[in-house]
């Protein structure tokens, strides 16, 4: 796998920046154990952020870092740390591992190649809530466990004890809730929105949710500071990260760059497009298309924003000029559907009836209008009423595809059926008969 980096400004040159994270991997091109680990971030200062006041120190340096979480929300990670760290008795952190959405590869290719970071994060997290365990969730299957057990056996004796639990891969499955009912009860379904992990989490303890890039960062930060992590990326979005480019590009894979680089820059640092390319899906699966004007849309929080988008996994899938916007949807919507938990009438119904509209919609263009106008009336009743944001994310997709692939639509109408019906599709959807229930 390629892994190169970009600096944001230019939309047509990739100059070398500094990777961060991957920068062992950049040097050695090979998994960095501890003492490359040592050799390349130096230890961790263990008087740093000792004493009464050091946890409150580290949260701080955090809060003025501006790190926001990788795990597709991008909440401010200082806020949760204060809040976990202001709950009453004993603490957990929990570092998700574990990349449900299958347009990502980033965690995985992360605790794969740099685990000791990921495991100082955990530390430094522990420490700065005052959490007496640790808990690194991984998918069952994920060829990461085998290179995080043995870091965590280099490591031995850790101050907080860290240990790797399996989550069966479902979609859904790695959601925070669904995390921590996994770690309480092994029934890996969302069990609400509220209270949140921070109040009410694993045993009822206050509880640290935070994805393994987040933990990263923070590793980062703790050794050379805010200004240092600023230096990289926007002020509503600084620092790097990780960006997984699939679709029509020559080199998909795993990248390190700054945000706020446009995404057509990111396309060029993937190798460039394959062939020419009208839209791309942003942000995972339950993400958002974005037409033409993504070559010069910026990959940051507000970038991301403005134009009507949401950086979410940090994500990029280039879609050909020659595909179906619209029945790549379809099946998209359709995988969402099947992952549905099925426990609350708006995603266990509300998602398989919007896949099926899409699928009339690319086969079925006489109704071209009708199903449109259904379609748009499901979409405005479903957000919001899931106990997770699994059925918001289906809504987002489907209701930026109607918009971005409007002459798709009107196409269909006029046209006969999709003329790209049985082409492979671009989109990273297991197949049915591979999906796991
Ligand atoms: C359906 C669904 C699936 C999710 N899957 C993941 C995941 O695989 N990995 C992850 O880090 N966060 C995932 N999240 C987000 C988590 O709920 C949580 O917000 C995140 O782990 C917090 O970490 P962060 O603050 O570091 O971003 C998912 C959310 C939803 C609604
Ligand atoms: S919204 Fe859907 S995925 Fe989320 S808990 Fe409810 S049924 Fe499960």
């Amino acid at each position: 796998m390629d892994i190169v980096s970009a600096t944001a400004g230019d939309a047509t040159t990739t100059t070398p920046y500094r990777m961060r994270l991957l920068a062992g991997w950049a040097d050695t091109g090979t998994t960095a154990g501890l003492a490359e680990h040592h050799r390349r971030y130096a230890p961790l200062p263990p008087a740093a952020f000792a004493g009464r006041g050091g946890p409150a120190r580290l949260i701080g340096l955090v809060e003025s870092s501006g790190l926001r979480g990788r795990g597709g929300g991008g909440f401010p990670t200082a806020r949760k740390l204060a809040a976990v760290a202001a709950g009453r008795g004993p603490r957990t952190v929990v570092a998700n591992g574990c990349e449900g959405d299958p347009a990502g590869a980033k965690d995985r290719v992360l605790m794969e190649l740099a685990p000791h970071l990921v495991i100082d994060g955990i530390l430094l997290a522990a420490h700065a809530v005052g959490a007496a365990e640790a808990v690194l969730c991984v998918h069952e299957d994920s060829s990461a466990i085998p290179v995080l057990a043995a870091a965590l056996r280099e490591r031995g004796a850790t101050r907080t004890p860290i240990r790797i639990v399996e989550v069966t891969r479902r979609y859904v499955a790695s959601e925070e809730t669904a995390l921590v009912s996994v770690l309480d009860r092994g029934d890996a379904r969302p069990r609400g929105r509220f209270p949140r992990p921070t109040e009410r989490g694993v045993r009822s303890r206050p509880t640290l949710v935070d994805n393994v890039e987040t933990l990263a960062h923070l590793a980062l930060i703790a050794r050379y500071g805010d200004a240092w992590f600023r230096a990289a990326g926007t002020d509503d979005s600084p620092g790097t990260t990780l960006v997984t480019v699939g679709g029509a590009v020559n080199d998909p894979g795993v990248y390190e760059i700054e945000l706020g680089l446009p995404i057509g820059a990111i396309l060029q640092v993937a190798g460039g497009p394959l062939v020419p390319v009208q839209a791309v899906l942003l942000g995972g699966l339950g993400g958002t298309w974005l037409g033409p004007e993504f070559v010069r849309t910026p990959l940051s929080h507000a970038g991301c924003r403005t134009a009507g988008a949401a950086l979410g996994i940090a994500a990029v899938i280039a879609l050909p000029a020659a595909a179906c916007g619209i029945a790549e949807t379809a099946r998209v919507l359709r995988f969402l559907a099947d992952e549905s938990a099925g426990q609350c009438g708006p995603c266990m119904f509300g998602l398989p009836a919007i896949a099926d509209d899409m699928d009339e919609l690319a086969l079925m263009p006489d109704h071209a209008g009708r199903v449109a106008a259904r379609l748009r009336s499901r979409l405005a009743v479903i957000p919001g009423r899931g106990a997770c944001a699994h059925p918001d994310g289906a809504v987002r997709l489907a209701a930026s595809a109607l918009h971005v692939f409007a002459d798709d639509v009107a196409g269909h109408a006029e046209g006969g059926p999709c003329r790209w019906v049985g082409q492979p599709s671009w989109m990273p959807v297991p197949a049915p008969a591979g999906r796991r229930r």
